[in-house]
């Protein structure tokens, strides 16, 4: 465990520590504890620093635990199959797990981090990725059959997420195709997938899910779309271990229903989350923006759009409410 790691989980309950007490419990110099401090800060963490009280964070932070997490999928769950891995810090958890992929049997493990470094978003973009907050969650799962038959995956995982998150009290999150989990039209969470197989099979896939649970003020200012938190829209902090677990378990029992029955076992459900069914969307496109009637998803999970008396199905685009800047 690094220093930083150290004083954040001696900090971890919201109340203050002296500079001496920190330096003297991890063995390091009083202006050598003020550089960890800054170095947290830096990263998302908020932390006041008051003259003769010492440290204390601005809220308290449950920090992920690889046990924490085991016992309460065991509660839940008894069978699961896979490990559960928590990191301190990775470039991206996704890239993490396809690494280990290429030399280790490592299908139905889950990876953990508090922080990514470089984590990745759709399309190319970046996920903000700040320091003990939030969710950063990826799993690689083994499929039968080659990447084709994994149309619909995608937005098969984005419904295990929005169960997990409705079940937390959040009623009103939804699904925006593909991926999307959002609240009023702000992202709460993001999903990427990244396949690898040969084309009739099997696949190794990682399945990426990034949620928002607590965004402070600075690190919303980071991201280039409307974003809100669990914690901003509960009015409390997250439990974040069973949250995590909740997620790890959902997600592997998607996985089983969807190797099993494909997307169209999803299909109701699908809809039953799309904000957007039935209303005018624009979908923008490499060759320019169609604008029509969100009609849904078909059986590959391809998104049906009606315009000019038809509907058109998508593989892909991103998607946006007319008169609104896609998230
Ligand atoms: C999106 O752009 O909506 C997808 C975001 C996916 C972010 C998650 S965080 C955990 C995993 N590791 C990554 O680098 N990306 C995914």
């Amino acid at each position: 465990m690094g220093k930083d790691a150290q004083i954040l989980a001696i900090l971890a309950d919201g109340r203050f520590r002296s500079g001496q007490e920190l330096a003297q419990q991890l063995g390091l110099s009083r202006s050598g504890i003020w550089k960890v401090i800054q170095a947290l800060q830096g990263k998302g963490i908020e932390i006041f620093a008051v003259q003769g009280k010492g440290y204390r964070l601005a809220q308290p932070v449950e920090l992920l635990t690889k046990d924490h997490i085991h016992q309460i999928i065991a509660e839940h769950y008894p069978a699961f199959p896979g490990e559960v891995t928590v990191l301190w810090e990775t470039d991206s958890t996704n890239r993490y797990l396809s690494q280990q992929a290429l030399s280790d049997d490592v299908a139905g493990t889950s990876c953990l981090a508090e922080t990514q470094t470089a984590g990745r978003g759709r399309r190319g973009r970046s996920w903000v990725s700040p320091l003990g907050g939030n969710v950063y969650l990826s799993q690689l799962w083994r499929f039968n059959g080659g990447p084709a038959n994994l149309s619909g995956l995608s937005l098969a995982a984005a419904i295990a997420v929005v169960q997990v998150v409705r079940q937390l009290g959040v009623k009103d999150a939804g699904l925006k195709w593909p991926n999307d989990v959002l609240v009023n039209g702000k992202k709460l969470a993001g999903i990427l997938l990244e396949i690898n197989g040969e084309s009739n099979g099997p696949s190794n896939v990682v399945v990426g899910v990034g949620v928002n649970v607590r965004l402070p003020d600075t690190v919303q200012k980071e991201i280039d779309q409307p974003a809100v938190s669990l914690e901003s829209l509960l009015g409390r902090a997250i439990e974040r271990n069973r949250f995590a677990a909740y997620l790890v378990c959902n997600l592997y029992e998607i996985y089983e229903k969807f190797s099993e029955r494909g997307f169209p076992a999803f299909i109701d459900q699908w809809h039953e989350y799309d904000v957007y069914l039935g209303q005018k969307i624009q979908l923008s496109l490499p060759a320019g923006d169609i604008v029509g009637i969100n009609r849904g998803v078909n059986q590959g999970g391809s998104l049906q759009v009606e315009y000019d008396g038809q509907i058109y199905s998508y593989q892909s685009g991103e998607l946006s409410i007319r008169g609104q800047a896609a998230n």
